[in-house]
């Protein structure tokens, strides 16, 4: 075998031909750097996103479809899964991105019950209906699959506060405690947790180690600290996090199953 048979065998391990992806949230950010990461790989595509126009856009640019999707309302979660098996043939690899967290920091006498339901219905309840409606769809077709869940690195490193934080360790457990159940039917489900990635297009993230500002506010100047020290010196980018999701939906995974993956330019060893 030559050398360049040894490439192109080496090179199959992250192709994703014939492969189904869903990602959810994926109009912006993150999800938008998964679904072009994923793409690229060769997976065809379906966006969803509460915000259909920025699907559709994501959808255009990488040859993918799109379609309206709220993770909180279950019956549309089901629908939306079966959707996906109808308009690209299977159900491959289902990324749970969507989430929320501006605007639910705390302090927490500051936090109604309306902003932790709310949260929690989008990362938490949101991820479940996910997983379960493509479980069942994916142990049907028999043929295996991949689930990943988006965590953080405040799973296990608090930061943003008590509702988001919070939500981010439940996705972990639901993860390894899903990779167990589903590990007999060759449905490999891991977290991807990013560290600080920058999501707001337009704009370049800020000179690293002069933001955020400190506040005095122990949760976001911890935030303050880590970032300005970020062992790797910059902000992640989306595709940053799309290379690691390529790599956990791909061959190059196929024995790597419950695992917590920071993406995280060295944050969690500060
Ligand atoms: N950006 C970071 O630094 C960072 C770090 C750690 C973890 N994360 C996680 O990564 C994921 C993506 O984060 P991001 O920074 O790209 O966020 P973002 O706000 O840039 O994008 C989130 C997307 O999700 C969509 N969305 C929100 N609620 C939804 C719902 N109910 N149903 C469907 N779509 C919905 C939004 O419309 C948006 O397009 C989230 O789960 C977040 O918690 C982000």
């Amino acid at each position: 075998m030559t050398s360049n048979n040894n490439l192109d065998n080496a090179l199959a391990w992250i192709n994703l031909s014939g492969k189904v992806a869903h990602v959810t949230g994926g109009a912006k950010g993150i999800g938008k750097g998964i679904a072009t990461a994923l793409a690229m790989a060769g997976a065809r595509v379906m966006v969803s996103d509460v915000n259909l126009e920025g699907a559709q856009a994501v959808a255009a640019e990488i040859g993918g479809a799109a379609m309206a999707l709220d993770v909180t309302d279950r019956a549309a979660v089901d629908e939306a899964m079966t959707q996906t098996t109808e308009e690209l043939g299977s159900l491959d690899i289902l990324v749970n991105n969507a989430g929320v967290y501006i605007g639910y920091g705390g302090p927490v006498e500051q936090i109604t019950d309306d902003m932790w339901k709310t949260l929690w219905s989008v990362n938490v309840d949101g991820v479940f209906y996910c997983c379960r409606a493509a479980a069942t769809i994916m142990k049907a077709q028999g043929t295996g699959g991949r689930i990943i869940n988006l965590a953080s690195t405040q799973t296990v490193s608090p930061g943003v506060g008590v509702t988001y934080d919070g939500s981010k360790a439940a996705v972990a457990q639901m993860t390894k405690a899903l990779a167990l159940e589903l590990a007999p039917h060759q449905i490999n489900v891991n977290a991807l947790a990013p560290g600080p990635t920058w999501v707001n297009e337009g704009n370049p993230p800020p000179v690293d180690g002069q933001t955020p500002v400190k506040t005095g506010d122990p949760l976001s100047d911890t935030v303050a600290d880590r970032i300005a020290r970020l062992p790797l010196g910059h902000w992640g980018d989306p595709m940053e996090q799309g290379k690691a999701a390529v790599f956990l939906a791909s061959d190059m995974s196929a024995f790597v199953t419950g695992i917590y993956l920071p993406v995280d330019g060295g944050w969690l060893t500060l």
